[in-house]
């Protein structure tokens, strides 16, 4: 099991490791909010505080999509586009 925080409203929840974000955001309740689910529009867009070395590589379209929208962040990601490893802390980027 994995520990993921969000850090926008404060919620921590346990789920099983190797699953995306976004099958575990779909299960539980939480604060982000996805848009395309294709790394095309940015809604998800988010900021990991903590175990960023803990979500799956970064895609080539997230790389296209990060390198717009948080080129200065190396904590960014697109959460639709993370596989979660292990555990994480996270905060929503708007
Ligand atoms: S939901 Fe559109 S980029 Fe992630």
């Amino acid at each position: 099991m994995v520990t993921i925080h969000f850090e926008d409203d404060h919620s921590t929840i346990e789920v099983k490791a190797n699953q995306s974000l976004t099958d575990i955001c779909d299960e539980y309740p939480n604060s982000l909010l996805f848009g395309c689910r294709d790394a095309a529009c940015g809604t998800c867009l988010i900021e990991v505080t903590s175990g960023i070395e803990n979500i799956s590589p970064v895609t080539e379209n997230e790389r296209d999509m990060l390198d717009v929208m948080a080129e200065d962040n190396p904590r960014a990601r697109l959460a639709c586009q993370c596989v979660v490893l292990g555990d994480i802390r996270m905060r929503a980027l708007k």
